[in-house]
């Protein structure tokens, strides 16, 4: 291993949302309480992130940047290598992360009041730029298929009222993670060119897949449907570059292009330098820290499953992708207000409550693993203490 992900590094007082916020958010002292909510990662980025950043701050001149050359070859490379997916350098847009993208593609492509679906639950992002863009938000709710989430497309059919002109996918899905099957993505794509609906397929956990598993890039699954298709996906998760904010949008298209990029211009939107610099810098020399974090998150999970599995009642859903656990407390028969009692006031862990992802989150709760382990075994510790008089 050349990375020690056990290495405590204190993001106390750092600006961190994840730590800073857990006292005003949760009622949690940082020092105290273990923050499981905010999606990202309490890790170091590859070496290639921080000597690029190193550089550029012994360089020391900040201005405009603007020859993306090697970003969007770093971007092909990626996705030729890691994905097998050929992607032109000229469909590439760079936006201010993956939520900026997605409002930009609600924008652009619909009209106040039209219906755009999603399926539930789902990272709540997407809820709030619905929402806040005054479109029609409808929820497909996922099934719960003896722990696999799967879409349902004969339910949805029956919720269609014919103004719905956009659909945002979550591939790998967050949360509950999974990673869909060549056929459930045809069957999606199949569903947007039947009933004429833009896809949004948001790819950012791309590379946070679990052995045995494999993403399909949508455009690799239905090529046929490209001419509707706008994919995001970045460094951000992979790399816990998040705070940087800085995605990429693909679209293979040129008429979607034109559309799209007409948003970014009224936006004034360009990239920052620095966020471009450490996507590039982590493309280019992130491949090996990619293998070890997904060992040790691996590690993570079967250590915060096997713990929770533990509890009567209590079923953690087995994660294809991402480091989200997807908790189910339904079984345990107990209000919502006594759960999350247990969990934030007995053991001190600020979690992301199910309801916030829509439409089938109630009784559930998410955990992010993406944490030192001696941090995810001291909340399993905690959590078992908090419903031990089940046991
Ligand atoms: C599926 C998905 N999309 C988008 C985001 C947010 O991305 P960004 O911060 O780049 O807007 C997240 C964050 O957790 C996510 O899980």
């Amino acid at each position: 291993m050349t990375y020690n992900f056990d290495e405590v590094i204190d993001r106390i007082g750092t600006g961190s949302s994840k730590w800073d916020k857990m006292e005003s958010l949760y009622g949690l002292d940082p020092h105290e309480g273990i923050p499981m909510w905010v999606a990202d990662m309490d890790f170091k980025p590859p070496q290639s992130v921080l000597g690029c950043v190193k550089d550029m701050a012994e360089h020391g001149v900040f201005g405009y940047g603007g020859d993306h050359k090697a970003y969007t070859e770093a971007i092909c490379g990626w996705m030729e290598r890691r994905h097998g997916w050929t992607v032109d350098p000229t469909w590439i847009f760079s936006c201010h992360g993956m939520m900026n993208g997605i409002s930009l593609a609600i924008q652009q492509f619909t009209n106040e009041g039209d219906g755009v679906i999603i399926f539930t639950p789902v990272y709540h992002g997407f809820i709030s730029a619905v929402n806040a863009n005054n479109r029609r938000l409808v929820e497909s709710e996922l099934i719960n298929n003896n722990g696999r989430l799967e879409m349902d497309f004969e339910a949805l059919e029956t919720l269609l009222r014919g103004d719905e002109k956009l659909v945002i996918l979550c591939s790998p899905h967050n949360p509950g993670g999974r990673v869909w099957t060549y056929e459930e993505l045809r069957e999606l794509g199949a569903f947007c060119a039947k009933h004429d609906l833009i896809l949004v397929s948001d790819e950012v956990h791309h590379d946070l897949v679990f052995t045995g598993n494999k993403h399909i890039p949508m455009a690799m699954a239905m090529p046929e449907i490209v001419d509707r298709l706008i994919t995001l996906s970045g460094a951000t998760k992979t790399f816990n570059l998040a705070g940087m904010h800085t995605g990429n949008v693909i679209i293979e298209d040129p008429d979607l292009r034109k559309v799209f990029s007409a948003g970014l211009s009224a936006g004034s939107l360009s990239p920052s330098a620095i966020g471009v610099a450490m996507a590039t810098a982590a493309y280019n020399g992130g491949d090996e820290w990619l293998t070890e974090v997904l060992d040790y998150l691996d590690g993570n999970r079967k250590i915060f499953d096997a713990g929770m599995n533990a509890i009567p009642g209590v079923e953690s859903m087995p994660l294809q992708a991402t480091y989200l656990a997807w908790v189910d407390f339904r079984g345990l028969g107990m209000s919502a207000a006594e759960i999350k009692d247990r969990i934030q006031d007995t053991a001190k862990i600020a979690v992301s409550p199910g309801p916030i992802f829509g439409k089938g989150g109630e009784g559930y709760m998410r955990f992010n693993l993406a944490t030192r382990r001696a941090l995810v075994e001291e909340a399993v510790d905690r959590l078992s203490a908090a419903f031990s008089d089940l046991q």
